[in-house]
């Protein structure tokens, strides 16, 4: 509800996490082990990225009241300046970043194949480097925030601070599984309001083998059952081409469609980030959690 929506200089969208220089190759295949492959085409793109200036961007972009802040980490090199300017630009207010003169900026290398799929590496660089007075200057801001959004491309003790932080003040936080494929502590899950994987990585939480989820909601309920056994409140897994499903803390299930993509799709990067970003939003709007599934699937169509 729309009381969630703070007052005064305190943002309603906080998020909490990297920043990226992503560079795009084209690629018709990914390469094999020890095989070199030509690029399809002769430059590489190079855009904003990292899990949490994504969201950071696409909140603000959806949200009709503004207010989102980010904070992540600027590295010393020139793309800081550059970000910080693609950030600004979408009224994303990064205030209360850090920056390491030191470091160089985190790096994102994606190799997009012609359908879209994008497989990426990421290289941490300043998005590692959170000192503890930084941190506890993030809990603050995110204490009087409507909503908290995480991921997994900042250290798990940033995380797991400013979730214990929002749980203590009431504010839901949203935690992206993606990025990091190192294990979530009960407690950690028990502090978020919704617990975000995609299929690979809810099968990598809950214990499951690769592909053992797939195009099985059954199977996808009794894994996000599992997670809540271990602490999860309400677990929201997005299912690419099937859509999401939201299994929420008082048991119900949600099942929505994936929308279609407005044109053919031409790169897939991010289109996870704006699907949080976007049930975020919603979620501050006060909608309830099938329009926010809904609006959710729209931006990252869109995206
Ligand atoms: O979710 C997409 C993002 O993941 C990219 O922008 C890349 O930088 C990685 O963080």
């Amino acid at each position: 509800n729309s009381q969630r929506l703070r007052g005064g200089n305190a943002p309603s969208v906080v998020v909490v996490g990297s920043l990226n220089v992503d560079t795009f190759v084209d690629v018709d295949r990914l390469p094999s082990r020890d095989e070199t492959v030509g690029s399809r085409s002769p430059s590489t793109a190079v855009a904003l990225g990292g899990k949490g200036a994504n969201q950071a961007v696409a909140a603000a972009r959806l949200s009709a009241a503004g207010g989102v802040a980010f904070v992540g980490q600027f590295g010393g090199d020139a793309h800081a300046a550059w970000l910080e300017q693609k950030l600004a630009a979408s009224g994303v207010d990064v205030a209360a970043c850090g920056r390491h003169a030191e470091l160089q900026s985190g790096q994102g290398y994606v190799l997009l194949e012609p359908d879209g799929a994008a497989s990426s590496v990421v290289v941490s660089g300043a998005n590692g480097a959170w000192a503890d007075a930084h941190v506890a200057a993030v809990c603050d801001l995110a204490r009087g925030a409507a909503v908290v959004l995480l991921q997994r491309e900042v250290p798990e003790g940033v995380n797991e601070a400013v979730a214990a932080a929002c749980a203590a003040a009431g504010v839901p936080v949203i935690q992206d599984v993606g990025g990091e494929e190192r294990p979530v502590a009960d407690a950690h899950l028990a502090n978020c309001a919704f617990v975000c994987p995609n299929l690979s990585e809810l099968e990598r939480l809950s214990g499951g083998a690769p592909g053992s989820l797939a195009s099985d909601d059954d199977a996808v309920v009794a894994a996000a059952k599992a997670l809540q056994a271990r602490g999860a409140r309400s677990v929201l897994v997005t299912l690419g081409s099937d859509g999401s499903l939201l299994l929420l803390d008082d048991g119900r299930i949600l099942r929505q469609s994936a929308v279609p993509p407005p044109a053919a799709v031409v790169d897939a990067t991010a289109a996870g980030d704006a699907f949080r970003a976007a049930f975020a939003v919603a979620l501050v709007e006060g909608r309830p959690p099938e329009q926010c599934l809904q609006f959710g699937a729209a931006a990252g169509a869109l995206a």
